[in-house]
């Protein structure tokens, strides 16, 4: 057994938790809209055609945010395809995925999914075909009150008010040669600083976000970054990072350990991020949108990847997840809560069906992958403060990521108590898990939960979706606080 300790301090506060740290991202991509979110033929369809299993596995999941329409779809996307009749709309070739876009749903029916959702909308525009002329209409369409013919049109389209949507993406992975458009840093710079600009004559308050490069893995990570910020620093807040994870040749240890990459990916934008801003003389500060991040088995995908013909909603990147995949997933979900002060947003690329927590069938039934727990769990009880937490945790050699502790964790502080989230990385071995509390007074363990299981490859079916799921931890001490966490777990532990 593997002995470790961590020590939680109210004094300790990295950040207040983000409730944006919490959001997913729905593209027009596979099945993720079409007999996603969206299936007027389903049994439980409401009367916007909206699946009401998967709206309340939404509200279930505790999704904060969620990004639209993309994604490399919206690279290619005229946004004035969705609104207005559906009868009406055209069907398009959608570049990005080879499948043929129907149009059915578009902005406005998004929207009021997220507001059945109770989710925040945060609206992506197309930089790759189109550029600042296409933003301002649709930024005028969504959330101008009345009174312009794009804002009026919003109305007679049956939505009165203003979608009133706050945060927005300027376009999306412009880095990749597999973006429709794709642009070099400077002209990207260029045109985010131009699109942003023009936005902010529209509303200064808008909250905008420009493309940081689309996985730290690209030739031109760090140099993107900076060349971007030195053209838009003082016209957007965010810079975006993407990172996707996925368990290579067998590397069950190395796989364990991705957040420890998620952690150097953090670290390097902000340095670049702050050597612009120190560069520029600013104080102002850029913070990180962590807008797409998961497991994704990629190189599954690039095996069989594109489908034959333009299917309508084919089944792309379903990836069922195991065990492991979540406890990976949680590591993850812990480093972007541990770095809090400067991960403001973040999306879990996708909600539904494409690489997601949430499955369905069409016609059928949904239900929770492995992953949907940790994420669940922690957008329920994290609250208050992020606390650092400051494990002293055996370690173990990884192929890819050196030393790395067994122990992984963070720690949320509120009035209403305290929350420690907590994978034991170990393969082979418990950890038991010593938590120093005594700055917090007189605490208890009120409750603790661990997801395991005795087969690190276990999912969750249609028919057994419950295979792996949270269940209660009895191997809890009271004093000193102690919690035995099993071999590839994530755990969290309550504190009242
Ligand atoms: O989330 C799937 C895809 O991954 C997105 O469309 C793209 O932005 C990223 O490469």
């Amino acid at each position: 057994m593997h002995q470790a300790t961590l020590t939680l301090d109210p004094a300790f506060k990295v950040a207040p938790v983000r409730r944006r740290t919490f959001g997913t991202f729905v593209e027009h991509l596979g099945r993720c809209v079409y007999t996603g979110i969206y299936e007027p033929d389903h049994p439980t369809a409401d009367d916007d055609g909206f699946r009401a299993d998967v709206l309340a596995l939404t509200r279930e999941l505790g999704v904060s945010t969620v990004r639209y329409p993309g994604g490399n779809f919206v690279s290619g996307y005229r946004w004035e395809d969705g609104v207005g009749p559906r009868s009406e709309r055209p069907r398009r070739l959608d570049l990005a995925w080879h499948s043929t876009e129907t149009n059915e749903v578009g902005v406005d029916e998004f929207v009021r999914w997220c507001r059945k959702a109770g989710v925040e909308p945060m609206m992506a525009v197309n930089l790759g075909t189109r550029g600042i002329e296409a933003a301002l209409d649709l930024l005028e369409y969504c959330n101008h009150p009345s009174g312009t013919t794009l804002s009026d049109l919003r109305v007679a389209n049956g939505s009165k008010d203003p979608h009133g949507i706050a945060m927005w993406c300027l376009g999306n992975e412009m880095d990749g040669p597999w973006q429709t458009g794709h642009k070099t840093a400077r002209e990207y710079g260029r045109l985010a600083a131009e699109t942003a600009r023009a936005m902010r004559m529209v509303d200064p308050s808008l909250e905008l976000v420009a493309c940081g490069s689309s996985s730290s893995s690209m030739p031109t990570f760090g140099a993107w970054e900076a060349e971007v910020l030195e053209e838009a620093y003082d016209l957007v807040d965010y810079i975006s990072c993407h990172a996707y994870y996925e368990e290579k040749d067998g590397d069950l240890g190395s796989f364990l350990a991705c957040s420890t990459d998620m952690e150097y990916f953090i670290a390097s934008v902000v340095a670049t991020a702050d050597h612009v801003g120190a560069r520029l003389k600013s104080r102002k500060r850029i913070d990180i949108s962590f807008d797409e991040w998961n497991i994704w088995y990629q190189s599954r995908f690039r095996d069989d990847g594109t489908p034959a013909g333009w299917p309508v909603a084919p089944r792309l990147l379903e990836d069922h997840y195991h065990l492991a995949d979540a406890v990976a997933f949680g590591g993850l979900l812990i480093t972007l809560l541990r770095n809090s002060d400067r991960v403001t947003a973040a999306s879990l690329a996708q909600l539904v069906n494409v690489i997601a927590p949430i499955m369905t069938e069409p016609g059928g039934r949904a239900w929770k992958q492995t992953t949907f727990h940790p994420f669940a769990q922690a957008s329920r009880l994290a609250a208050g403060d992020v606390l650092r937490v400051e494990p002293v945790s055996p370690v173990y050699e990884t192929a890819r990521h050196g030393e790395v502790p067994l122990l992984h964790a963070v720690a949320t502080h509120a009035e209403r108590g305290t929350t420690v989230f907590a994978v034991n990385r170990s393969t082979d071995a418990p950890l038991s898990l010593e938590i120093d509390a005594r700055a917090l007074g007189g605490v208890r363990v009120v409750e603790a939960t661990t997801l395991t299981h005795e087969d690190v490859h276990a999912r969750n079916t249609a028919d057994d979706p419950d295979r792996v799921a949270p269940r209660a931890n009895a191997d809890v001490e009271q004093d000193p606080l102690r919690v035995l966490l099993p071999p590839v777990s994530w755990n969290v532990i309550r504190l009242a």
